[in-house]
């Protein structure tokens, strides 16, 4: 199929004129994944000095699900990519490539992606992690969509998943909070006729790596008793200015994929933030001059699963009826690094 071959459209595709090899890359299957634990804000009042009401106005969090001890990201992406592969008819052997976005791999090598081949039985797939933290999953849809594009490879299978709940300190009322633990994966094909992944934005400002980080752990701050002691091996954020930097990088990613596009909001059918905080979330909306009902939202039920975060709320406006065929979705992300990214997508 050559671009010429595709549909006309009211928006542009920004990538036809350079798709010399006549193939787009599109979405065929979803599936999320959240581990049975529900912690509520009530269950939070116990553990630390906070109450249901704060949480509530400040983040919009109402419960988020937690990993039981021997349930690892592994097996939350394996739950998540099983359901995506089933929606699009694909089985682990047909698997070309596996990319999983995470902060909180299994261990620090093998990646998280060899042992999730392992659990799916995906034995021809070539398999690496990402790291852009709660950006990951708009990373990796472009990653993935290099390999279709060229015909490199057929079947790519990308996965958000984080079990944020083993790097937060559960005695840190101003983090822990936040975070919950789940899992996002789509599974990307070249479907002819349709544009699929339009567009993706990605950036990043590595002066503005202290804002979200990990002291312990890698190279740097190698595991001791004493950095144990000392907490480094948890989850640091300066909450104010990570929330100011978050509305401002989001709007600016959403805009410029947008006007890739030649489009306005309002021939966006389903809007799909980084579910942090509500705040975030309507101060993006507003400012983008985005109507309630574009929005969608689930963060009162999983709080912030970093790079699960958009691929679980993809997964639930899919099965909810909120995407159907040819709409045009925006996917906008945010995360330590600094990084950001949006995408636009034809359903
Ligand atoms: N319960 C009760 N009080 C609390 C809690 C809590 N859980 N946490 C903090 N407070 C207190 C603070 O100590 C502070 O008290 P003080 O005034 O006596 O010092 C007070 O509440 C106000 O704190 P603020 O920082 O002003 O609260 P703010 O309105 O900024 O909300 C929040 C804080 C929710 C953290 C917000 O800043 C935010 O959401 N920031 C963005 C976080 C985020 O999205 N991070 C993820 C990025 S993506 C990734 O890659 C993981």
């Amino acid at each position: 199929m050559s671009p010429s071959s595709l549909p006309a459209t009211k928006f542009k595709n920004p990538r036809a004129k350079y798709n010399f090899q006549g193939r787009t890359c599109s979405i065929s299957g979803v599936g999320s994944y959240v581990p049975r634990k529900v912690l509520t804000n009530a269950d939070l009042e116990r553990m630390v000095d906070t109450s249901d009401e704060w949480i509530t106005t400040r983040t919009g969090i109402k419960e988020r699900r937690l990993a039981a001890q021997d349930e690892f990201t592994s097996d939350l992406a394996a739950g998540a990519a099983r359901k995506a592969m089933k929606m699009a008819g694909v089985t682990a052997e047909q698997i070309d490539l596996i990319i999983v976005a995470t902060i909180t791999p299994d261990m620090l090598f093998p990646s998280t992606a060899c042992l999730l081949q392992r659990l799916i039985g995906a034995r021809r797939a070539a398999a690496f992690d990402i790291e852009a933290a709660c950006s990951g999953f708009i990373y990796a849809l472009e990653i993935a969509q290099q390999f279709i594009m060229s015909r490199t490879y057929d079947n790519v299978l990308v996965v958000g998943a984080d079990k944020l709940s083993s790097i937060v300190n559960w005695r840190d009322r101003n983090t822990c909070v936040l975070f919950g633990d789940g899992a996002g994966a789509a599974l990307l094909q070249n479907r002819p006729h349709s544009h699929g992944l339009l567009t993706a934005v990605m950036g990043a400002d590595g002066n503005k790596s202290d804002l979200l980080f990990m002291p312990g752990g890698g190279s740097r701050c190698p595991a001791t008793a004493q950095s144990v002691a000392s907490g480094l091996h948890f989850l640091c954020m300066e909450g104010k200015e990570t929330f100011k930097n978050a509305v401002q990088a989001m709007l600016t990613a959403a805009q410029e994929a947008m006007r890739r596009c030649e489009i306005d909001i309002d021939r966006i059918k389903c809007i799909i933030p980084h579910q942090a905080n509500l705040r975030i979330i309507q101060a993006v909306g507003e400012r983008l001059g985005a109507k309630p009902d574009q929005l969608f939202v689930n963060v009162h039920k999983y709080g912030n699963t970093s790079a699960a975060s958009v691929a679980i709320a993809l997964d639930e406006a899919v099965a909810s009826g909120r995407i159907q065929r040819g709409d045009l979705i925006l996917l906008i992300v945010f995360g330590a690094g600094l990084t950001w990214g949006a995408a636009v997508i034809e359903w």
